[in-house]
């Protein structure tokens, strides 16, 4: 365990294989996200990503919830002048920015900002008790970290519409079925089958999976002519790389491949 002492709203554990935990840490507040709880995030991803020695991140709120959203009562004292000011879309910037591969292990309510958190993730395992959801509407607002745009990407239209102006929650199946989870398991086994998984991808090539990555999450920015182009680009770079001459070279030897990110 390591950093515990320095933060207030996370736990951070670097268990072993390159994999670096965030657990959200405000359980009396359902983990609700005050800006203290991204600057923190947003702390640990920058050390993370000048440490090679980090492969991988899962962030976590424990079995019982993962983020109940924006602090409500925090948010409720910024007027306009404020939110014009407000740091918040600094931080989800860098979320969204940070290079290494980010697996969310959701249970209970992933709701406003906390579903906005999800999302920022690059894939997610959940509990069979998730309840996801943007909720603002009843607070007479809308979401603000991409509760529109990222959501309407990834379960159409429909139902972006309806969680967004009924504010009704959707359970992990419902969100499986849409394609934010890729895959459910019991609460108390979302966070194992999310380290398993870590661990996976933690020993493939560094470069590939950063460069995979970037290539996917581009494909939300382009049309698909350009991002085919962009992606033979991108498979065409590897081709400079030691991880490939070794990948390659330890399939023709029938041996596991040492990555190495060169
Ligand atoms: N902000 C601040 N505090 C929150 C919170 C939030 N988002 N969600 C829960 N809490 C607090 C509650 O105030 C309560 O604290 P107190 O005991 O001090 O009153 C504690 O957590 C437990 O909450 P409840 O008593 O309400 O628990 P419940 O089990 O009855 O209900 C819930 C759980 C359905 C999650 C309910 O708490 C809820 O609706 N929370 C708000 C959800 C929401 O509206 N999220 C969107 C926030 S806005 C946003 O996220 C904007 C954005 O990104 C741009």
């Amino acid at each position: 365990m390591i950093n515990n002492k320095d933060y207030e709203d996370i736990l951070v554990s670097q268990i072993d294989a390159g994999v670096l935990t965030i657990t959200l840490n405000r359980p009396k507040f359902y983990n609700a996200l005050r800006n203290n709880a991204l600057e923190e995030i947003v702390n640990e991803l920058t050390k993370a990503e000048d440490d090679s020695n980090i492969k991988i991140i899962i962030i976590t709120g424990g079995e019982k919830v993962f983020a109940a959203g924006a602090d409500i009562k925090e948010m409720a004292k910024l007027n306009i002048v404020g939110l014009l000011n407000d740091i918040r879309p600094v931080f989800w910037r860098k979320i969204a920015n940070f290079s290494k591969p980010i697996i969310a292990a959701v249970n209970g309510f992933a709701l406003g900002a906390g579903c906005e958190l999800m999302m920022h993730c690059d894939i997610v395992i959940a509990g069979d008790n998730a309840q996801i959801g943007q909720p603002e509407i009843n607070l007479g607002i809308m979401p603000g970290a991409g509760g529109t745009q990222r959501l309407l990407r990834t379960v159409g239209k429909s139902m972006a519409m309806q969680m967004v102006l009924s504010g009704e929650f959707i359970n992990a199946e419902q969100a499986k079925n849409f394609g934010l989870v890729s895959e459910i398991t019991l609460p108390e086994l979302s966070y194992h089958r999310a380290l398993k998984l870590a661990k996976v991808i933690a020993n493939k090539s560094p470069i590939a999976v950063r460069i995979a990555k970037e290539s996917i999450l581009n494909a939300y920015e382009t049309t698909l002519e350009a991002g085919l182009a962009s992606e033979r680009k991108a498979f065409t770079l590897l081709a400079a790389t030691e991880d490939r001459t070794e990948g390659i070279a330890a399939f023709m030897e029938k041996r596991q491949p040492t990555f190495k990110g060169l």
